[in-house]
């Protein structure tokens, strides 16, 4: 009896992860949390990195400062990961010469506004940059680490808004419940597996993503946008341990239990209220340029 509650209540592996000398794929490595996970992975854990976005200058500076600053090896790899041809790609290349250890399926956009006005195309690219992409770089790398068996793992970046509803990401939000539903039945059926699966899933976070799609109007220099080096500390430490599933922040641990006790409908209405506020100040703000 008490080894099967021990079983169930245990995060699978007991052995944390260990990314000295290793090297870890980090997608979306070019700005904001994916950078700074790169750069935590490397000044911190003398992690060897394969940093992979479509902006490749912003990559190579990134290589340079980690490989000088840090002494660890670093290779950019270009791709655009809403095409599924360019992920066979990225793995193939990722592969070549070295063992993959780690991986970070951290890439991912959004769109703020009503779901009405997403024009279908880049609904289609959001589905394939945060869904369908994801599914396949899993596809890709999670039988080759089981293959390799060096305890190694994968982290898929979701968010609160996989947990909760979001009204003007509706598209995004439904997303990243795919993917956290996704992560936590994956994590099930890999319990007595040698690699783990975590799902990360922050809320807000201080990024270009933010910033671009205007959600910060309503949170700037607040407590509630978390920056990117605290978010990318939790989530190393989230994979490092083998975590099924990672909430960072106090703030959205707490706004993710509250929203246990609370009815949906609450929940969903009271967000509508923040957001239309955020979208209001977003339009203006557009209007006067
Ligand atoms: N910011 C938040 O408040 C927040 C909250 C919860 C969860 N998250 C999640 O955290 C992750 C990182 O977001 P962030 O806030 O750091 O945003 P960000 O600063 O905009 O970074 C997004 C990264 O994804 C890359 N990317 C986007 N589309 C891509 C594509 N088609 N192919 C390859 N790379 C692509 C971008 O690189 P290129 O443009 O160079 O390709 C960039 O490096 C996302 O999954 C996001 O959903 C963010």
């Amino acid at each position: 009896m008490r080894s099967a509650l021990k079983r169930i209540l245990k995060e699978y592996h007991s052995d944390d992860m260990n990314f000295s000398q290793r090297w870890v794929v980090v997608t979306g490595a070019s700005s904001g949390l994916g950078k700074a996970i790169a750069t935590g992975l490397a000044a911190k854990h003398q992690a060897n990195l394969i940093l992979v976005a479509r902006r490749l200058d912003k990559l190579d500076a990134l290589k340079q400062q980690l490989e000088s600053t840090h002494g660890i090896k670093c290779e950019s790899i270009a791709a655009d990961l809403s095409d599924l041809t360019q992920i066979d790609m990225l793995f193939q290349k990722s592969i070549e010469n070295r063992d993959i250890y780690a991986v970070i399926l951290n890439a991912g956009i959004t769109y703020f506004g009503e779901h009405q006005q997403l024009p279908w195309q880049q609904f289609q690219q959001l589905l394939t940059t945060n869904v369908t992409g994801i599914v396949k770089a899993v596809e890709h790398y999670l039988p080759y680490l089981q293959v390799k068996q060096q305890s190694g793992g994968i982290m898929l970046v979701s968010s609160v808004a996989g947990l909760l509803p979001v009204p003007y990401q509706a598209a995004y939000s439904g997303s990243k419940a795919f993917i956290t539903h996704y992560g936590l039945g994956l994590n099930e059926e890999l319990r007595y597996d040698d690699c783990s699966l975590t799902v990360f899933s922050p809320g807000g976070i201080a990024t270009e993503m933010t910033h671009s799609s205007g959600l910060d109007a309503q949170f700037e220099g607040s407590a509630v946008l978390q920056s990117p080096e605290q978010c990318a500390a939790e989530a190393i430490q989230a994979m490092k341990t083998r975590h099924a599933l990672y909430v960072p922040g106090w703030i959205n641990k707490f706004q993710v239990f509250g929203a246990r006790l609370l009815p949906r409908s609450l929940l969903v209405f009271f967000a509508g209220n923040l957001y239309r506020k955020a979208l209001a100040a977003k339009v203006k703000q557009e209007a006067s340029h």
